[in-house]
């Protein structure tokens, strides 16, 4: 069901989960990226006394690949706990977007394994993006 790779990535969503700051919600969220140089970046929701100020455990991991030099996800896993599947709020799905072609796989995992893959066209048809203004 899962490549080496992509069994790592869920791995490595599912523990970094762990590490959230999600005081006010109390749902944790994990996020691995493979990038185009095949390293991984991490990243969790952080939370804030002001609400708003939250940002989501993709987020953290788009910020982590651009910051390392990485410019396209390859692959993204995320980790969130419960029945309904952790797939990415739109808001993210848009951040994805940005970084990754329609065809890239969204690994949707639970706090303890793999549960669901999409391509990115699944999550987000008719998207706007890059190309819009190019
Ligand atoms: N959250 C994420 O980190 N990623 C998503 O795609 C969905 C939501 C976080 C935001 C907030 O800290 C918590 O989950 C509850 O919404």
């Amino acid at each position: 069901m899962l490549t080496q790779i992509e069994q790592q990535l869920c791995d490595t969503a599912m523990s970094v989960r762990l590490n959230a700051y999600a005081p006010y919600s109390n749902f944790k969220v994990g996020a691995a990226i493979l990038d185009n140089f095949d390293n991984i970046h991490l990243g969790t929701n952080v939370e804030n006394a002001s609400y708003p100020q939250g940002t989501c455990a993709e987020a953290g991991a788009i910020s982590m690949m651009i910051a390392s030099g990485g410019t396209k996800i390859k692959i993204i896993a995320v980790s969130g706990a419960g029945e309904h599947l952790c797939t990415p709020c739109g808001g993210c799905r848009q951040r994805i977007r940005e970084f990754a072609d329609l065809k890239t796989n969204i690994l949707i995992c639970t706090d303890l394994e793999f549960r669901k893959r999409f391509t990115l066209e699944a999550l987000m048809p008719e998207s706007f993006g890059p190309n819009n203004l190019a």
